[in-house]
């Protein structure tokens, strides 16, 4: 089954939820800007799920991917945004450069999600790239970024999610304390007993909240929203999200920010 796997799919089905994204970034826009966000640049695009997410959420929705991964791209290209149709994949460019170098067109919002801009290790490469984003947006622009945090999130260890058909594995295999070095991997296993092992590998910075704040505002950011999500009595997220100024440290935590351009 390893042999067979895709790892693309796999890892849409496994880290992903672009409706979700985009349901919040149009409710957290229109609420701060008082209109609908059109025009949409996703930074790390990756196979643009989001892009084709967003294109298809409004027949007005523009979209732009950015991602140094040709072969990435295609694989989206080819597997959604094509066979979405020419009046939704005429809305959706994906272009092949590193975030840092582009800042036209101007959009409405821009989002680099699954934690992609940790690539960045220093403050002085993650301002220059707060700022390249600030620089591509239009007046009333919103810049969304998630990010993980809590106890575990530096510890080394693996958290498992069981799909059915696979087990995605998250792998932290390592952790630096003093620089905040972070190695890791995905894993599928299968049914079978095969494995794709280290399917996707990330050598990334754990940033925190407070960092990321004084680095947005560094970068020119007039505002920074931090969202946190409501659970239920079992402790299970709820999908609303509120903004507070007080939270307590989890094991692992996951959530949105927002910068006001
Ligand atoms: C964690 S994946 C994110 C995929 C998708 N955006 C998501 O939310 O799941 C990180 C992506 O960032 C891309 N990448 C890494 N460094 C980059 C850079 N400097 N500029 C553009 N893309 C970059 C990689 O090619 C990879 O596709």
């Amino acid at each position: 089954m390893a042999s067979q796997a895709d790892r693309h799919a796999l890892y849409e089905r496994a880290v992903q939820d672009p409706a979700r994204d985009v349901r919040f970034f149009s409710r957290i826009y229109r609420k701060l800007r008082g209109h609908d966000a059109l025009s949409l640049r996703e930074d790390f695009c990756g196979t643009a799920a989001l892009c084709h997410a967003w294109a298809e959420s409004m027949p007005e929705r523009t979209a732009l991917g950015i991602d140094l991964c040709q072969e990435t791209m295609d694989w989206g290209w080819r597997r959604r945004i094509e066979p979405a149709g020419q009046e939704v994949a005429g809305r959706i460019s994906l272009v092949r450069a590193d975030v840092r170098e582009i800042k036209r067109p101007k959009v409405d919002l821009a989002c680099a999600l699954n934690f992609s801009y940790f690539c960045f290790k220093t403050r002085a490469e993650l301002v220059e790239y707060f700022r390249v984003v600030r620089a591509g947006l239009g007046r009333d622009g919103l810049f969304f970024l998630d990010l993980l945090g809590g106890t575990e999130s530096m510890c080394e260890g693996v958290t498992e999610h069981d799909h059915g058909d696979f087990v995605y594995r998250w792998e932290q295999a390592r952790f630096n304390v003093i620089n905040h070095d972070f190695l890791c991997y995905i894993h599928f296993d299968f049914p079978d007993g095969s494995r794709l092992s280290k399917a996707f590998t990330y050598e990334w910075r754990l940033w925190t909240p407070v960092e990321l704040r004084e680095l947005l505002v560094e970068a020119g950011f007039s505002k920074v929203h931090f969202f946190w999500e409501k659970t239920d009595a079992d402790g299970e997220g709820t999908g609303v999200f509120y903004e507070p100024s007080y939270v307590e440290n989890q094991e692992i935590w996951w959530t949105y920010m927002a910068a006001e351009a």
